[in-house]
């Protein structure tokens, strides 16, 4: 897991060099981001020599934002941990101020976050600094700690760091939750059914919600391939590999072949694909003038169903998703392509509103399951792509309630 450790300025910055070295030992890779007050305490060279790599100060420094930007550092984390999280910065961050480097990481980035706070008792019971912890966990931020005890300051209550070894235990507890150890194979995007060399019949999918899926699950641990038509995103994960197909012929074949060499757990088709393909394409491009009438007649055939496909293979994933995009009686529909292709789960898109589905930034789904109906609400596609696979994972594990 690629993990940015944030120091902020508190005596308990030097447990966290301990952190530091907790995580390289359990496999992670670490990069450490200080801000100006943690160095008042500890400092660079000790972190740079426990990473392994260079640390990160200054937001205005060219030398650094050139080897490896604030923004690179922000895609490049899984996980986002900032111990000790001093009041200022988690005030800062619950209030979306990115006024340092770590502060406009953290803004920069879609990694998940945790937060190890270490203040003074007083400040840590302060109805405001507890107003902004209240919504950063509403935000899904992990909060670890404090600890109560005795305080550098003298006074004793609740707002010691916690030891890093209960920091670990905590997190590794999240991370093992997580998809680790499983393999997914997924298709995104639009398939193009050639008609002659410069034409074809597309669609408005734009791989938006495959490729978030795919990056949400390689985020969470997961080994991910995915078979993508003709998009214009990249994939940026290590665990991910990417096949580029162009027609819903070369997605069956290049998923079939996946199938046939490797045992996945989870498929899941948010592919859009052609359900018809050109009899005949042309090798050359189709002239006007070859045509008399002001008519013309494309003859069609049927494309394989790839998803029913995966749900009869005897390499059959545990767990097969599909998407249903509709524009009516979207829930009856996708109820019905559930039944007839034999899916485990199918997400019903209701693709007629222009704000979600097809070549938008946002999703909403009722995604149903055999025995369950779970609501996505409207929210980004990489959010609607975490509640999903955190659906599908407690399927996997058994655990799933309405
Ligand atoms: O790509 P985006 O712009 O982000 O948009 C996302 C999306 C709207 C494309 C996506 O969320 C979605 O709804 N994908 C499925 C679109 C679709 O074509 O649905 P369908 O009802 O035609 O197909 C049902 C299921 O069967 C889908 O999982 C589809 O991948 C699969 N299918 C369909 C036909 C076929 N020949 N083979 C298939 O595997």
């Amino acid at each position: 897991m690629n993990i940015v450790v944030g120091v902020c300025g508190g005596i308990a910055a030097y447990k966290t060099a301990h952190l530091v070295r907790l995580f390289k030992k359990t496999g992670h890779d670490v990069r450490v981001v200080m801000t100006d007050s943690a160095q008042q305490f500890v400092t660079s060279m000790t972190f740079q020599a426990l990473s392994g790599n260079e640390v990160a100060t200054d937001l205005w420094d060219e030398q650094q934002e050139a080897a490896m930007g604030h923004i690179s550092l922000a895609k490049w984390a899984d996980w986002i941990v900032i111990a000790p999280a001093t009041a200022n910065t988690l005030s800062k961050i619950a209030q979306g101020i990115g006024d340092n480097l770590l502060t406009t990481t953290v803004l920069a980035s879609d990694a998940r976050l945790a937060l190890l706070p270490a203040m003074n008792q007083q400040m840590w019971a302060s109805s405001a600094v507890q107003a902004n912890v209240a919504e950063l966990v509403q935000r899904d931020v992990v909060m670890i700690g404090p600890d109560s005890g005795e305080q550098a300051c003298g006074d004793v209550g609740a707002g010691r760091m916690v030891e890093p070894e209960q920091a670990l235990k905590e997190l590794g507890e999240i991370w093992h939750q997580s998809w680790s150890g499983k393999l997914v194979l997924i298709t995104a995007g639009p398939t193009l059914e050639d008609i002659d060399p410069v034409r074809f019949i597309g669609n408005r999918s734009s791989g938006k919600m495959g490729y978030a899926l795919a990056e949400q699950a390689a985020r969470q641990g997961a080994e991910v391939i995915l078979v993508s038509g003709p998009v214009a995103l990249k994939l940026n994960h290590p665990n991910t590999d990417l096949i580029h197909v162009r027609s819903a012929q070369q997605m069956m074949d290049a998923v079939q072949a996946q199938l046939e060499s490797n045992e996945f757990d989870v498929f899941i088709g948010a592919a859009a694909v052609a359900d018809y393909t050109p009899i005949q394409v042309s090798e050359q491009k189709i002239k006007k003038s070859e045509h008399v009438s002001d008519e013309m007649v494309i003859q069609l055939k049927k494309n394989p169903d790839i998803i029913a496909g995966v749900a009869a293979h005897v390499n059959r994933p545990q767990c097969v998703l599909g998407f249903a995009a509709e524009t009516q009686d979207v829930v009856g529909y996708a109820q019905s392509k559930l039944a007839r292709k034999n899916l485990d789960w199918i997400a019903a898109n209701d693709v007629s509103q222009s704000e979600i589905g097809f070549d938008s930034n946002e999703n909403a789904i009722t995604l149903i399951g055999k025995d369950s109906t779970h609501t996505i609400k409207q929210a980004s596609k990489t959010h609607v792509a975490k509640e999903l696979l955190e659906i599908i994972l407690k399927d996997l594990e058994g655990s799933i309630h309405e």
